[in-house]
């Protein structure tokens, strides 16, 4: 689950180079032919498996915040899913 830091790092300093990060991990994601609309179910699956890792420490709370994280990042990262993205 460590390769889902950047959600948690953008949702606690969303500074100008996590911005750039995630628009460029949005781009390696629609080169490796990930598709945005995608991205749903991949945030069903995602808080599911977080909910089961979290086991009775799982809450209401918690999920909203995840939710809101995850969301945030991917609305970053769906910037960078264009063929001529350029890396700022
Ligand atoms: C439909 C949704 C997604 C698909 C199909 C997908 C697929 C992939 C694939 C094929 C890789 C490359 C193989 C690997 O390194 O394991 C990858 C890497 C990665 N993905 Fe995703 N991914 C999705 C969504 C996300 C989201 C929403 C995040 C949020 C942060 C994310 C974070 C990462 C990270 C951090 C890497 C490693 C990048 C690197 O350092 O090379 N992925 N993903």
């Amino acid at each position: 689950m460590r390769k889902y830091h950047p959600i948690v790092q953008y949702y606690l300093r969303p500074h100008p180079g996590m911005k750039n990060y995630l628009r460029l991990l949005g781009h390696q994601h629609h080169q490796y032919g990930a598709n945005v609309e995608d991205y749903v179910a991949f945030e069903v699956t995602l808080l599911s498996t977080l909910g089961v890792l979290h086991g009775e420490r799982w809450n209401d709370d918690i999920a909203m915040q995840w939710r809101e994280a995850f969301q945030m990042a991917v609305q970053i990262m769906k910037e960078g899913h264009r063929d001529d993205f350029v890396p700022s």
